[in-house]
């Protein structure tokens, strides 16, 4: 990378922003190249970046003098503020929020899937990156859809606390410490207990809608990335938080076109270097959060199909949500942007 890139990434000290800073690492960027950006609630706050330390500023217009690349890992009211005041700046702007999903102007792309985007022309300098939900489903449904058509995807995702966050992460330890000493906690982060406990609510409701904007989200992101291809399966499903840390879990139900037998749709989804097939259940083997830390594919497995409904697939899936569902798109995304013309 060119000595004269700087990076900024914004909420460096998040469940995703220090996932993108490991992401950096991994491709070789040095410290040097590097700002640490967070409110001002962690100004000051060091962060290990290999043997080096980052320490932490606290955001303002300046902090985007001079950055090259701003990778926004804050919540969506943050990035709505920050990115237009990168771009302003010269920034090229990889946002991982909802704030963009649903604007026409900002292209989504999610880098296994549509790369092209980054290349083209588009109005302003801001892209975001799918949600981790929808960066799993879409991968899942390419290779069936280049396959055999896809008609429809009905999911019930099992959500990690960590897509709430560090508020998320630190509510389910705490609870789970106090409950096992006998102490019955309070919400915070969510509505209501988490601690040995299933809520199938994610984030707040849409407006006069029985959707939350999590589930809305997986429709219109894949109505956006298939849509621009002309054939858009339609998505929907709920969305349950889990008293888990780290990894949501997906039970996916897909419509094909055609009836598939369960071998040809495992030699579909192998195809997709996006996938991992973990499917071999008599031997215990089958995508499980505690398998996937780190691992920048999806895991599928499960795999089956009904006789009296030979056209549906029913499968289990599971994502890193911090790292391939957030971090890593943002990185991918970010770095190809750097390689355009100014
Ligand atoms: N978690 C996931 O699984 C996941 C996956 C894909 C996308 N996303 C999206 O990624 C974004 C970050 O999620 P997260 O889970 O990493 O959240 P998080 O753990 O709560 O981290 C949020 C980060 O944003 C910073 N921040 C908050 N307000 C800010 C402001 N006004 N100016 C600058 N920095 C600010 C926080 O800094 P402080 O430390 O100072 O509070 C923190 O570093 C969200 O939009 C989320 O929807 C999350």
């Amino acid at each position: 990378m060119n000595e004269n890139v700087r990076i900024a990434v914004v909420g460096a000290t998040g469940v995703v922003g220090r996932e993108v800073l490991s992401a950096l690492f991994d491709q070789g960027v040095p410290s040097e190249q590097l700002t640490a950006l967070a409110s001002e609630r962690s100004e000051a706050v060091e962060l290990e970046y290999g043997e080096d330390t980052l320490e932490v500023e606290k955001t303002t217009p300046e902090s985007f003098r001079g950055v090259s690349l701003a990778l926004l890992a804050t919540p969506a009211s943050a990035s709505r503020t920050l990115a237009p005041v990168a771009q302003s700046a010269g920034a090229w702007v990889v946002d991982a929020s909802s704030a963009f999903r649903g604007d026409g102007n900002v292209p989504l792309v999610l880098p296994s899937f549509n790369p092209e985007v980054l290349g083209a022309t588009f109005k302003g300098r801001i892209v975001c990156v799918p949600s981790a939900v929808s960066t799993a489903l879409v991968s899942i449904i390419a290779p069936l859809q280049k396959a055999f058509g896809v008609v429809r995807a009905q999911v019930t995702a099992m959500m990690g606390v960590s897509s709430a966050g560090v508020t998320g992460v630190n509510e389910l330890e705490k609870q789970t410490a106090g409950l096992l000493s006998g102490r019955e906690p309070e919400a915070h982060a969510f509505p209501q207990r988490i601690g040995f406990n299933l809520l199938p609510q994610v984030g707040p409701f849409l407006a006069n809608s029985p959707w939350t904007e999590e589930e809305a989200g997986w429709t219109l992101e894949a109505a956006r990335l298939f849509g621009a291809r002309g054939e858009t399966p339609v998505i929907a499903g709920t969305a349950v938080q889990v008293p888990s840390f780290y990894g949501h879990g997906l039970s996916v139900h897909v419509q094909l076109k055609q009836a598939a037998p369960v071998e040809q749709a495992r030699a579909a989804l192998k195809t997709s270097q996006a996938l991992k097939v973990l499917d071999a259940p008599t031997e215990k083997i089958y995508p499980m959060p505690m398998l996937i830390a780190g691992d920048p594919t999806v895991h599928v497995g499960r795999l089956r199909t009904f006789p009296q409904a030979p056209e549906w697939l029913t499968l289990f899936a599971v994502v890193d949500n911090a790292g391939r569902g957030g971090a890593l798109n943002l990185v991918e995304a970010g770095l190809r942007l750097l390689q355009r013309p100014a």
